[in-house]
């Protein structure tokens, strides 16, 4: 039977024409730009000074501790966060980036490093290395978070993991790293480091803290009334400012802490004071992540914006039972995490990172099309040779190009011309006095590293 032709339906002469493809997008007169995404920034040239040396600072203090960089991806299951991070976390209950692919998959843009480290230790038989196997990582992690002063939805930290030892010397070494990575940086910071025992001792503890908690509970926020249903621990971290006193008068965890956990903090302490790095014992230091025991430690650095001083410019501890929860085999743990973005906001502020120098040796300047061909392929020969070199090809006047060639500090410009090109040569011209000579444009390179005494 034949098919039916599909009835035509005509448009009513007010419809505006549809675009058929989707994909193809038409300018419009008077569009708004697109702006960035809320609490997404972008990082500018302008900042990239201060990027580099924490960067540089990054490797340069892992290289010395023995940490080996590694990477892994953005996005994984959302399980290794929940089951990692913990379910009833602020960061997974309200600030995991997720969704779920045509596939089925359920995903997110990794919130944190450490679970990921871990899923890859355990997934890369990382066990069967020498132990402990320490790694770092350098890179964007995402939170939906409110944004504000120092809060960002897509921020950068450095951290170390030291996976594979339990002892105490490792807690101490990694607040030690911690510490000297802003501190040779150029930013004093104050390290507040509490513990918080095994799953037992905390158990414990937490019973004691509702308890506590239970008997206040008509001054509690309605934030801090959830808090002690969920997550009692975290009603420690309580910014509310009627909390403050009920805080002061809680239960404390050093008081409930196992002898194991109680003599393994002695250690670290007694480590940090060895070496004679400052700290603070601050017993409302608990972290907004499920997997730590024992040891737990932030930095804090003073800074002109309030609101900046409050927020830690790093953070970590032991985690001892998080590579049972992703699976493998008891294994301990400790790392940190920094906040790059925070700390490059304190250089900043502090204007501690020299611009960098855009200074040059030599500067290449052409006349004319073919002089310019030429150009661009000397300027490969300089930088091959590894002289410094500058150039501004896009610019055609040799007046412009000598103002380029002065505010990069040019000891020599190598001008070529039209006629240069035809004969061969190249004219070498001593930016301080002037003079010039011709040279053979083959010989160039060698003749300017001559004069640079190369
Ligand atoms: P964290 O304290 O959640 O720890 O994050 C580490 C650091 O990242 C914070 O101290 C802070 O400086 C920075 N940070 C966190 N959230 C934001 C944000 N929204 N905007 C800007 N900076 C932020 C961790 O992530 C653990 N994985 C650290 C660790 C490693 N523990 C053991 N090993």
């Amino acid at each position: 039977m034949k098919k039916p032709e599909p009835k035509k339906v005509t448009p009513p002469s007010s419809a505006k024409p549809v675009s058929v493809d989707p994909t193809v997008f038409v300018p419009k007169k008077g569009m708004q730009p697109i702006q960035l995404v809320r609490g997404m920034r972008d990082l500018l040239p302008s900042d990239a000074p201060y990027w580099k040396a924490t960067r540089d600072e990054a490797d340069t203090i892992a290289a010395a501790y023995g940490y080996e960089w590694m990477e892994t991806p953005v996005v994984e299951e959302t399980a290794l966060f929940v089951r990692g991070v913990g379910k009833i976390t602020d960061i997974v209950e309200k600030e995991l980036y997720s969704w779920q692919t045509p596939g089925g998959e359920h995903l997110s843009l990794r919130p944190e490093g450490t679970a990921s480290v871990v899923r890859s230790y355990i997934q890369h038989g990382m066990f069967n290395q020498p132990q402990p196997v320490k790694v770092c990582y350098y890179g964007p992690m995402f939170r939906h978070d409110r944004p504000q002063a120092g809060r960002f939805r897509q921020f950068y930290t450095f951290g170390c993991e030291c996976i594979g030892d339990g002892d105490a010397v490792i807690d101490a070494q990694l607040i030690i790293m911690a510490y000297n990575f802003v501190k040779e940086l150029g930013i004093e910071s104050t390290i507040k480091i509490n513990s918080l025992g095994t799953s037992e001792s905390r158990a414990n503890y937490k019973n004691a803290l509702v308890s506590y908690f239970r008997s206040k509970r008509n001054k509690l926020s309605e934030e801090d009334k959830k808090r002690l249903l969920k997550n009692p621990l975290r009603l420690l971290d309580s910014k509310d400012p009627g909390m403050q006193e009920l805080k002061a008068e809680a239960p404390q965890m050093v008081d409930w802490l196992d002898e194991e956990s109680k003599a393994h903090f002695t250690r670290v302490l007694e480590y940090l004071d060895e070496v004679g790095v400052p700290y603070q014992l601050d017993p409302f230091i608990v972290r907004g992540l499920d997997y730590y025991s024992k040891t737990v430690f932030e930095l804090y650095a003073a800074s002109d914006d309030q609101e900046l001083a409050q927020s830690a410019l790093g953070g970590g501890g032991r985690y001892d039972g998080l590579m049972e929860i992703l699976g493998g085999r008891p294994t301990p743990g400790a790392g940190f995490g920094l906040g790059l973005d925070r700390i490059v906001s304190r250089l900043k502020e502090k204007n501690l990172v020299a611009p960098p120098s855009n200074q040059v040796d030599v500067f290449l300047a052409q006349l004319g099309e073919m002089g310019r061909k030429k150009a661009l392929a000397l300027f490969e020969e300089f930088r091959q040779a590894g002289v410094p070199v500058g150039e501004v090809f896009a610019k055609a006047s040799i007046k412009a190009q000598m103002e380029v060639a002065n505010k990069r500090g040019a000891k020599w410009a190598v001008i070529i011309g039209q006629k240069e090109v035809l004969d061969g040569t190249a004219v070498i011209r001593d930016m301080d006095s002037g003079n010039q000579e011709i040279v053979d444009a083959k010989k160039v390179v060698a003749e300017i590293k001559k004069k640079l005494g190369q």
